[in-house]
């Protein structure tokens, strides 16, 4: 921001400076930027989605970080550059655009090797960024777990490691203009690769660090009695909306373990039933480069331990079909069975919520509404605006206890612990004393998971 609205008109930087690491490596500078989105679609590219849904999707990454898209369009692409991916008039193109409507940020929906990115600045005289770059930007916004920071960071620092001179996050705010036209010296180059590279071993330790301590708080959750469910879905498709209207005012004070472990997992209460965790995750990405998926993952742990998970799809997207396969894709991926348990895995139950119901036009209702009807797993909802929730928790509740059966338990009358276990977490439906009163025996509803956790309380007691 010079007032000019082009505030990039960069001087060859005179001097190198030291590269600071620790110095907001991700996010920042992008939020409330002027941008310009531009979509190539590349002849003979094998595209998962087609050219305007990916525009779409690259538009709704940009304004989750708070980027204001002041134009967007789809360029077809014939035959690819090596030095600016555009030909010579779709960057002149470009550039007369990048005047008319004042941007100041330039993000390509694609994959810019180091020199195109380098190019079409100079040419451009913008910061331009590519896919993996928007994307780093919103996991780096939106990690949650420690690992998944870590993990963020670590393909951060990848990334620019293929970029030095360095990337646009290091640039003109800091600096005040002289941006990232021209490089720092080459022995400056040399060193921030060395400290790059030392920065990057040490994220791979603390990862692994990460790991192990995470394994024994995993330990203690799954000794925890609740039941876990996980929130996936596309991104964009309102899974923090029903994050926060599922938790609502139901924040229990146990919570504060969870909390500090990670800030999207909080304990709900459902109607027939006692606690459950519910856990929200990063959005699904199309296309998500490969250098990210590790990062992704890392955000993804708690799908895999999911008793339940509640799939958010965003009906009022006209590609919400090809967005759920590809929500399911990645769940394959994940190793999480769903539907046909066909591995041997036991499958993992999953509701759809069939969200933005309050965008639909009438006869789409209609049409939807009874494809719904007809199947228990699909609950039409509207997180915003709070419909269909206590539906969505039922369904939830009916899973959680639908292969519940009656137990018949003996156990000390001493053991006030276990007891208050089984009243708080099963349905007692009879208890009597026997043996003078020594013996107490129950008959109790629970889950064959729930049992499983009874059974488990007693042997590290026991113990
Ligand atoms: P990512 O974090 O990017 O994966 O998104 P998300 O799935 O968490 O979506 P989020 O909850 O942030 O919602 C995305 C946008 O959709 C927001 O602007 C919400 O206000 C809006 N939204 C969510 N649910 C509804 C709904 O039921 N109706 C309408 N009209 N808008 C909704």
């Amino acid at each position: 921001p010079n007032g000019k609205g082009t505030p990039t008109t960069a001087a060859p930087m005179k001097r190198a400076e030291p590269l600071n690491l620790d110095d907001d490596l991700l996010g920042e500078v992008t939020s409330g930027a002027r941008a310009l989105v531009v979509c190539p679609d590349i002849r003979g590219a094998d595209y998962e989605l087609g050219a305007q849904e990916r525009l779409e999707e690259a538009c709704g990454l940009a304004l989750a970080i708070g980027i204001e898209i002041a134009h967007s369009y789809v360029l077809p692409v014939r035959d690819v550059r090596p030095n600016t991916l555009f030909g010579a008039g779709q960057v002149e193109r470009i550039g007369t655009e990048c005047e008319q409507h004042e941007i100041e940020l330039v993000i390509i929906d694609g994959a810019l090797s180091a020199i195109q990115q380098r190019n079409l600045e100079d040419a451009l005289k913008r910061k331009v960024i590519d896919r993996t770059g928007l994307i780093l930007e919103i996991f780096g916004e939106r990690a949650a777990t420690a690992e998944g920071r870590l993990q963020v960071e670590l393909a951060h620092l990848d990334y620019q490691s293929s970029r030095l001179v360095r990337s646009w996050t290091h640039l003109e705010r800091q600096r005040g203009g002289f941006g990232f036209l021209g490089g720092p010296g080459e022995t400056q180059i040399e060193a921030d690769r060395r400290m790059i590279r030392q920065r990057m071993a040490r994220l791979r330790r603390d990862i692994e660090q990460v790991r192990k301590t995470r394994s024994l708080h995993r330990d203690r959750r799954e000794r925890a009695p609740w039941p876990l469910v996980a929130i996936v879905g596309y991104t964009n498709a309102g899974k923090s909306t029903l994050f926060n209207r599922l938790t609502g005012s139901d924040v229990m004070a146990e919570d504060l373990l969870f909390a500090t472990l990670d800030p999207t997992m909080r304990a709900i209460e459902l109607p027939g039933m006692e606690k459950v965790i519910l856990s929200d995750t990063v959005g699904f990405i199309s296309d998500l480069p490969t250098q990210l998926v590790a990062a992704f993952r890392a955000t993804l742990e708690e799908v895999v331990a999911a008793d339940v998970i509640v799939h958010v799809r965003d009906m009022a997207n006209p590609a919400n079909a090809a967005q759920k396969q590809q929500v399911l894709d990645v769940l394959a991926d994940l190793g999480v069975g769903v539907g046909e348990g066909d591995d041997g895995h036991e499958p993992t139950p999953v509701v759809e919520a069939w969200n933005k119901w309050d965008l639909l036009d009438p006869e789409t209702r209609e049409e939807l509404g009874q494809a719904a009807a007809n199947d228990p797993n699909v609950v039409p909802i509207s997180a915003a605006r709070g419909e269909g929730i206590d539906d969505l928790r039922t369904r939830i509740d009916a899973i959680l206890t639908a292969d519940a059966r009656c137990y018949e338990l003996a156990l000390p009358a001493t053991d006030g612990k276990r007891l208050a276990w089984l009243h708080q977490h099963g349905h007692v439906l009879s208890q009597a004393e026997e043996e003078g009163g020594l013996v107490a025996r129950l008959s109790v509803r629970l889950t064959p998971r729930e049992y499983g956790r009874f059974r488990s309380l007693s042997a590290t007691d026991a113990a």
